[in-house]
């Protein structure tokens, strides 16, 4: 059984309760260094010091890099033939029955720095680390029901009953497909990003409760940290009518997920969890522990995944590494061509920690929070004219219709159109080759002459530009760095 050498005798008693019993395989669960954490204890030692902030990254770094097991609750439980919805999580049949991964609705690593495990893409070889991108090997390949691989137009009749939207089926080179096909970024600079989105969320719902008790007819403008969200306007008593442009009705700024679907890294972590592992977080099935019926009850507890979240929001922030003056060059053309309309340079936040929540509330980010991380000491600048950090990320935090090119032709998207995402945080971009959504840009220059819809004139901007100010303007996205030793501080592990 491995323990935890970095925090002392004590406080691996205090926060290593009793051990699950083993099970006869000698090898038994490989979350054990961190199983018996339990929320409480977790907490009081944050609060009293017992626990430091560095040692509850390197919890949570283990979290991140541990390849689960079966004994931890790896893979969906037994397939069941009675379920409605064969292709949700918690059931998912196996590839050719092999018992533990299916690949193409995930089911399809142990950990979580086998797909995010590129630190730069721009050296040779490439520097792998922690908390990286991904190439397109390591692709998240979402819920399809089909993937017409040979362009065979007339397998639409095996799956017709299952198809809305329906996909044109055509033999034209086009290998239909009906689910998401989704390229890993990295967590660098995560922190800042969660708090803006929590004071922006803040905000928006102060904004609704406004509006609410206006009398009829008041027209509130939905501004936060200088990004718009459309308008609410009072129908008299608490009704209102919400005009939300690029964030959900829910008015909850949601950064995380290429679609900008999962409003805290944690509430994404949930979903991972389930989807790549089938590992299932106890904070879901809080009545039914081992809901997925594979005989491992709590397979990723409350407090296992308080301290990933510890972990995901110090990740380090990218850096800017000037290139030489036709970076600076770039940098005025990139604003003057109307990039900064979606990529802001900067937002500042007003305060400097970024509180962490259990149970999260979506529309409350100041409820039950249970720690906080100063991220000044994760490397954010301090603002020098108001209280916050400078969040120096290129993003709105908005979501923008990117043009029938850039589509999805996602059978079970929900309420996000196939065009719409959420504006890509361009820091670190210099290293994180391929690129957009699915990574099928080789090239920055590629990633932008493939820009349309809301970015079409930008992007023609861009194409109309001498070719010495384009080069000038890849310059200065190339000065965009990744940070160069992610995490490094808490190695070794064991
Ligand atoms: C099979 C590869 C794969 C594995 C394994 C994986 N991820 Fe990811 N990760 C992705 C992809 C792909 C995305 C983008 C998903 C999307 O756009 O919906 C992503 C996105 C994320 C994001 C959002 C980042 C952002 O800025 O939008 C976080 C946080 C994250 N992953 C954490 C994790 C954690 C924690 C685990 C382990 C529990 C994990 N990932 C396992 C591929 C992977
Ligand atoms: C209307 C908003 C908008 C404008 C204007 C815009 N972009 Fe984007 N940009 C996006 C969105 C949204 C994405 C993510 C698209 C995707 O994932 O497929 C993106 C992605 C990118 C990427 C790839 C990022 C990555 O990590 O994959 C680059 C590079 C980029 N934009 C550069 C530019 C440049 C240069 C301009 C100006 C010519 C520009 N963008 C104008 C919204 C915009």
């Amino acid at each position: 059984m491995r323990r935890n050498p970095w925090i002392g005798a004590a406080a691996v008693a205090l926060l290593l309760g009793a051990l699950p019993v083993l099970a006869a395989d000698p090898e038994g669960p490989a979350q054990s260094a961190t199983a018996g954490l339990d929320q409480t204890t977790l907490v009081q030692a944050l609060q009293n010091g017992a626990l430091s902030n560095k040692d509850a990254r390197k919890l949570g770094l283990l979290v991140f890099s541990t390849p689960f097991n079966t004994y931890d609750g790896l893979g969906d439980g037994p397939w069941r033939s009675d379920e409605p919805d064969p292709v949700a999580l918690g059931h998912r049949p196996t590839l050719q029955g092999n018992g533990q991964f299916l690949r193409v609705n995930g089911l399809d690593a142990q950990s979580c720095n086998e797909c995010h495990t590129i630190v730069s893409n721009r050296t040779l070889p490439p520097t792998t680390g922690i908390a990286g991108v991904g190439g397109v090997v390591q692709n998240a390949i979402i819920m399809p029901s089909l993937i017409d691989v040979a362009d065979t137009f007339d397998d639409r009749v095996a799956y017709q009953p299952l198809h809305d939207p329906d996909l044109v089926m055509q033999w034209d080179g086009v290998a239909d497909y009906n689910g998401r096909f989704a390229n890993p970024p990295f967590l660098f600079g995560g922190g800042g990003t969660e708090l803006l989105a929590k004071e922006m969320t803040y905000d928006l719902q102060q904004l609704l409760a406004q509006a609410k008790a206006a009398p009829a007819g008041t027209v509130i403008s939905l501004d936060t940290h200088g990004v718009n969200f459309g308008t609410v306007t009072s129908l008299g008593g608490t009704n209102v009518q919400i005009d939300n442009q690029g964030v959900d009705s829910d008015l909850v700024v949601k950064p995380f997920g290429r679609k900008g679907d999962a409003f805290t890294m944690r509430d994404f972590d949930r979903g991972a969890m389930q989807f790549h592992f089938g590992i299932q977080p106890q904070e879901l099935f809080l009545d039914d522990p081992d809901n997925d019926k594979d005989g491992v009850e709590n397979e990723v507890t409350i407090a296992e995944m308080s301290v990933l979240h510890i972990f995901d929001v110090n990740n380090p922030r990218p850096r800017y590494v000037p290139t030489g003056p036709s970076a600076v060059v770039g940098a005025g053309v990139f604003s003057a061509i109307g990039c900064t309309y979606c990529h802001r340079p900067f937002l500042k936040t007003t305060h400097r920690v970024v509180p962490l929540s259990y149970p999260e509330m979506k529309e409350d980010p100041t409820a039950n929070i249970y720690y906080t991380v100063n991220l000044v000491n994760v490397g954010f600048d301090p603002d020098p004219f108001g209280p916050g950090v400078i969040v120096p990320f290129y993003s709105d935090l908005k979501r923008h219709y990117m043009g029938p090119g850039l589509e999805e032709t996602f059978e079970r998207a929900g309420e996000i159109p196939q065009g719409d995402f959420i504006t890509a945080r361009l820091w670190g971009i210099a290293d994180t080759a391929p690129y957009l959504h699915d990574g099928r840009a080789t090239t920055l220059y590629q990633a932008i002459s493939m820009h349309g819809g809301e970015a079409q004139q930008a992007r023609d901007n861009f194409m109309a530009l001498p070719q010495f100010l384009q080069n000038a303007l890849v310059a200065f996205l190339k000065s965009q760095r990744t940070p160069s030793h992610p995490n490094e501080d808490l190695l070794p592990i064991q």
